[in-house]
């Protein structure tokens, strides 16, 4: 591969779980990858905290620099899972909604402006959306913020997906259910573990390379035709 042929990927939240893996796979599979994490490290070559004004902006900007002022292909990874009780006091269960909000929606959304504003002027581009199930199926009591971040991502994917196919830029959305990451073991504990996998035929939870995969298929191979698509990954706990 010639070094302009090279894709050019940028990945938020690749410190740890889902986002690590893919950094992983896609590296593996021959693409320059940047990774974002609230901070920079050895690995992660990007940091910025996306729950700040002009966080997405930041990172976007600084991913361009790093890549050499070209990006082929977003992946919007980073999120926030925390639990948010309804009886959290008013204010406090607002400002928590807002973060989770601005974290996992509003942070892609920004990046995602930035990517098809560039993607214009380049010829065209992939973004790749990390959802969740959530999206489709509701999640717990103490999550409406989580599954309402999720569920519009997957509807900014797909109007993405529509509005700029033409130009060549295409949107994909991935809804992994629970995946044995951070976010999941404590999941897992907090709902009693086997219990939960009883709810799921495949009879475990997905392991981050699985996602990884799909993200890298969305990321470099997927065929054009398929813009606008929604890739379920849940061991058929919530199938639609
Ligand atoms: N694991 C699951 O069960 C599951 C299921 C469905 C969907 N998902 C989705 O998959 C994605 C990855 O999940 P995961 O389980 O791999 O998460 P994870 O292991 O908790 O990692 C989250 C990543 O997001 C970054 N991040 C979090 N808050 C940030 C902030 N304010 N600013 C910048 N970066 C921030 C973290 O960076 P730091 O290291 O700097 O904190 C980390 O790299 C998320 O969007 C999640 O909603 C996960």
């Amino acid at each position: 591969m010639t070094e302009a042929r090279i894709p050019h990927i940028f990945v938020t939240g690749a410190s740890r779980g889902i986002g690590a893996a893919a950094l992983t796979a896609l590296e593996a599979a021959g693409a320059k990858v940047c990774g974002h994490a609230t901070e920079k490290s050895e690995k992660i070559a990007v940091g910025a905290d996306l729950n700040k004004p002009g966080g997405g902006r930041r990172a976007w900007r600084a991913a361009l620099g790093k890549l050499g002022g070209r990006i082929d292909v977003v992946v919007n990874n980073a999120g926030v899972y925390e639990a948010l009780p309804l009886k959290t006091d008013e204010a406090e269960w607002l400002a928590q909604l807002k973060r989770t909000l601005r974290i996992n929606l509003l942070a892609s959304a920004e990046i995602s402006r930035l990517a098809v504003l560039h993607f214009q002027e380049q010829g065209g581009g992939r973004i790749v959306n990390i959802a969740s199930r959530a999206a489709y199926r509701g999640d717990s009591p103490d999550h409406w913020h989580y599954a309402a971040s999720k569920g519009a991502m997957v509807a900014m994917t797909k109007t993405i997906a529509r509005g700029y196919a033409a130009e060549n830029i295409l949107a994909f959305a991935i809804c992994p259910g629970f995946t044995m990451t951070g976010m999941a073991d404590d999941y897992l504990e907090s709902r009693g573990g086997e219990k939960l996998l009883a709810d799921i035929p495949l009879g475990r939870v997905a392991q981050p390379e699985e996602i990884a995969s799909m993200i890298a298929y969305c990321a470099l191979e997927a065929p054009a035709s398929m813009t606008g698509a929604v890739l379920d990954a849940n061991g058929a706990s919530f199938v639609r």
